[in-house]
């Protein structure tokens, strides 16, 4: 080989280092085949712990971290009420409390209590839409109809009621069992088919339940619940599941924020979403958070905020309507997005997603979901508004690294601005001192109120091409 034919592979080895750097995508102006269907002005919400909800509804942050999201898509959030504790709960007509019970630690939920009429009054003054998630494990119909009967009454918004949560772990002695043997898929089905009618039937009302309410995507499922609800289903207003990807190790972090883990993940739900959508139900994710048992290790982290992020434009994508993301004990709740105190690190994904979201009724993967790099079109009107860039890769110590992305397609501009979300390292917790930012601002602990002056980034587009910079654990949002 000549010094010049070896000079020449060195700057062709060079070129194509540098080259293979850089993401490109090619961004359509209008929605591609692989677009998402319509979506929702305000698709992601929260969901909260049932026997915490007059609890919540007194925190100062609750009002301003919901109104923060309703403030940029001029819709409030969707709020869910249940849980594990919807389930151990009894309505008390006659109470005048909103919810009784006793426990030994203010860190632990109640293993049994009662609400009154004003727990269901307390939750119509929201004024976005509202599900309820009452009892069916303890087995006393009439006490379900008649709450149900009082929340038809005082929550004007309401969306829907759940006849039980995560019937998956009902046992062989939950009440609602009652033939003796260990609790079955089938078993399951036939008592939400009879619930769902008799319910149903008392209140004169279709289109009412969110049907399923699984942690489980197979044996106890969508799949299997509609293929043998029968004439039930008219009383079935969607269908919904449960999810939590992670165990709270910070060992799982990496997968857990990371695009293309993130889309393995979620895959066994495209059958559930599949099943409803084939009934004419919307699907809808009732109940998610990062890591189960109330989360902890990763969940209060910035990773996990970045999971929120792209996870919900995932399972939008996917054919999911809603998402609901779990808040749990006040005071004893890693992944909550705010609490008494402070503020999490993953709230500042879920406003970043409802940013992105805000104003669009359609988005479209860029990118095949095969790598660490994503890249989401977002459209409103049949016509691209924003792009948002997400590099999953982790980053705890040592240099961060940094991904380009070239955009291509970009007509029309000379340049464009772009907010950026990101925080130390993807481990970074607020209540630690290492403060996320978007666009250079902060959640104010213990109020949710936006803080600090914002900072968008501008970039110049030549020939309808761009490049930015996304460091490794960060997102970017740009506007077209
Ligand atoms: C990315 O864009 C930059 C700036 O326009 C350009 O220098 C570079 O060649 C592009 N990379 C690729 C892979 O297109
Ligand atoms: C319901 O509440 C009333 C009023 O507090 C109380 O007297 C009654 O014992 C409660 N009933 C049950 C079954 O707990
Ligand atoms: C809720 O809606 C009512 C009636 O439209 C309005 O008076 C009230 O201010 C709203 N509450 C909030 C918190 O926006
Ligand atoms: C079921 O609830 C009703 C009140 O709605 C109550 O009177 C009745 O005692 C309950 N039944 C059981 C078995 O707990
Ligand atoms: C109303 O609920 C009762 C149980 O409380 C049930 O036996 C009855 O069949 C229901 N009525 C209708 C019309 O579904
Ligand atoms: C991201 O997840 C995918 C799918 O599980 C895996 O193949 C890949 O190795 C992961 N990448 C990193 C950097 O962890
Ligand atoms: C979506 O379509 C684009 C072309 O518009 C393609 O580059 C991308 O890989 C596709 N992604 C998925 C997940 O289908
Ligand atoms: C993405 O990865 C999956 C699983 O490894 C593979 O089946 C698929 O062909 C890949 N898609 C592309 C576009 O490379
Ligand atoms: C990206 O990371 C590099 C290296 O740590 C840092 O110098 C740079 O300021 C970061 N860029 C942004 C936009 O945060
Ligand atoms: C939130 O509180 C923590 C703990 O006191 C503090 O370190 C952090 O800087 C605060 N964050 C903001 C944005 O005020």
């Amino acid at each position: 080989m000549s010094v010049r034919s070896v000079l020449l592979t060195g700057l062709v080895k060079a070129l194509l280092v540098y080259t293979a750097a850089a993401v490109t995508f090619a961004v359509p102006a209008t929605p591609p085949v692989n677009a998402s269907k319509q979506l929702l002005p305000a698709p992601i919400g929260v969901s909260i712990e049932f026997f915490a909800w007059p609890g919540y509804a007194d925190l100062a942050s609750t009002e301003q971290c919901l109104q923060n999201f309703q403030a940029l898509t001029g819709t409030w959030p969707p709020l869910r009420i249940g849980g594990t504790t919807q389930d151990r709960a009894t309505y008390n007509a006659s109470s005048p409390s909103e919810v009784m019970y006793t426990i030994a630690s203010p860190s632990d939920a109640p293993a049994s209590l009662t609400y009154g009429p004003s727990f269901l009054s307390l939750a119509g003054t929201y004024n976005g839409s509202v599900i309820l998630g009452l009892n069916r494990q303890l087995n006393n119909l009439s006490n379900t109809i008649s709450a149900a009967k009082k929340a038809v009454a005082e929550i004007a918004n309401l969306d829907a009621i759940e006849l039980g949560n995560e019937p998956n772990f009902y046992s062989s002695s939950s009440p609602i069992n009652t033939n003796g043997g260990s609790w079955t898929a089938s078993d399951d089905f036939a008592s939400q088919a009879s619930w769902q009618a008799a319910v149903g039937g008392n209140l004169s009302r279709t289109n009412l339940v969110s049907a399923g309410v699984y942690f489980s995507t197979s044996g106890f499922s969508i799949q299997g619940l509609t293929a043998v609800e029968g004439n039930s289903k008219q009383f079935v207003k969607d269908y919904c599941s449960h999810n939590y990807p992670q165990s709270r190790s910070t060992a799982n972090l990496p997968q857990l924020m990371n695009h293309s883990a993130i889309s393995q993940q979620i895959a066994p739900f495209k059958a559930e979403i599949a099943a409803a959508n084939s009934k004419g139900k919307a699907y809808i994710m009732g109940e998610t958070n990062s890591a189960t048992q109330g989360g902890g290790g990763i969940s209060p982290m910035f990773g996990s905020g970045l999971w929120v992020m792209d996870y919900s434009l995932q399972l939008l994508h996917l054919g999911t309507e809603s998402l609901y993301f779990h808040q749990g004990t006040i005071g004893n709740c890693p992944y909550c997005w705010w609490g008494r105190y402070s503020m999490g690190a993953p709230y500042y994904g879920a406003y970043f997603a409802t940013l992105a979201l805000a104003g669009a009724d359609q988005i479209a993967p860029l990118d095949d979901f095969n790598s660490t790099y994503g890249g989401w079109a977002i459209y409103s009107n049949g016509q691209i508004t924003k792009v948002l860039l997400y590099n999953s890769d982790y980053y705890a110590t040592g240099t961060r690294s940094a991904q380009i992305f070239n955009l291509t397609g970009l007509v029309g501009c000379s340049s464009v601005h772009a907010v950026r979300l990101t925080a130390p390292f993807s481990t970074s917790r607020q209540d630690q001192g290492q403060n996320p930012t978007f666009g250079g601002q902060t959640f104010q602990n213990g109020t949710c109120a936006i803080q600090g002056t914002p900072l968008q980034e501008t970039t110049t587009v030549s020939d309808g091409k761009a490049s930015f910079t996304v460091n490794a654990s960060e997102a970017l949002l740009v506007y077209l």
